[in-house]
């Protein structure tokens, strides 16, 4: 699996993305979502998968066990990359993910989604009856998916330091929520630039708009590539 910047693609349709990657003549590591999933289907992933780039398919799966891992099974012949699922799902639902995967494709590397970044502590508290800090509902996931056998997790950049210190470096954390300097922060509340992600320990970063919705898609990108990788 590469270390470049994992490129959101948010677009609509089947069309747009491969017009989006048309651009672009080097291997990718990009993100498809389930608005895109659920509309394109496997075709989609396919597709990408014949122009030679990495995918991270972003379904995050929660349901019974046996349901999740039968149906990441049937991702594992997709040959994607990068599957998720989330972890109040528990540990049972996690490994069977795991052996479901590792049935058909033991490369595909899978992690957890711990709580969504839109969800605040009032939520935590009283919605979902947890009475900790976001950080140790966080890390307490954390710990559940790599106990379950899971490859590491998706996070806010901000949290990556305290998963690192208690879950180790090769766990991986995956970053959404970055942005640039000097550009935009769109809907995300709390962001940082791939640079202060790398420093604060994160292994990928997952960046959209500020490539896909940028006037020049491919300067964008290397700009952003640059910055996470020197
Ligand atoms: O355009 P932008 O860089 O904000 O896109 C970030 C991508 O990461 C989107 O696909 C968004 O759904 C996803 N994501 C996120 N925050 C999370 C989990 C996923 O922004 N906590």
């Amino acid at each position: 699996m590469k270390n470049t910047p994992i490129i959101a693609l948010d677009f609509a349709s089947h069309t747009e993305v491969i017009q989006f990657l048309k651009q672009f003549n080097e291997p990718l590591f990009v993100k498809v979502g389930m608005e895109l999933f659920y509309q394109t289907g496997p075709s989609l992933i396919k597709d990408i998968k014949q122009l030679g780039h990495d995918i991270f398919l972003d379904l995050k799966l929660h349901d019974i066990p046996n349901t999740v891992g039968k149906a990441m099974a049937g991702l594992a012949k997709l040959e994607v990359d990068l599957v998720n699922v989330h972890a109040a799902g528990g540990t049972e639902m996690m490994t069977r993910a795991v052996e479901g995967l590792q049935t058909h494709n033991p490369n595909i590397k899978i992690i957890a989604v711990t709580q969504l970044t839109s969800t605040t502590e009032e939520m935590l508290h009283h919605e979902q009856n947890i009475h900790t800090t976001m950080e140790e509902a966080v890390l307490n996931y954390a710990k559940l998916a790599q106990r379950s056998g899971l490859d590491g997790v998706v996070c806010s950049p901000l949290e990556t330091a305290l998963i690192k210190a208690h879950c180790g470096d090769n766990f991986l954390k995956v970053t959404p929520g970055i942005r640039p300097k000097h550009s935009g922060v769109n809907d995300q509340k709390r962001v940082t630039t791939p640079e202060e992600a790398k420093h604060l320990g994160a292994t990928h970063i997952v960046v959209g708009r500020p490539i896909t919705k940028s006037a020049d898609p491919v300067k964008a990108y290397h700009q952003i590539k640059e910055s996470w990788l020197n």
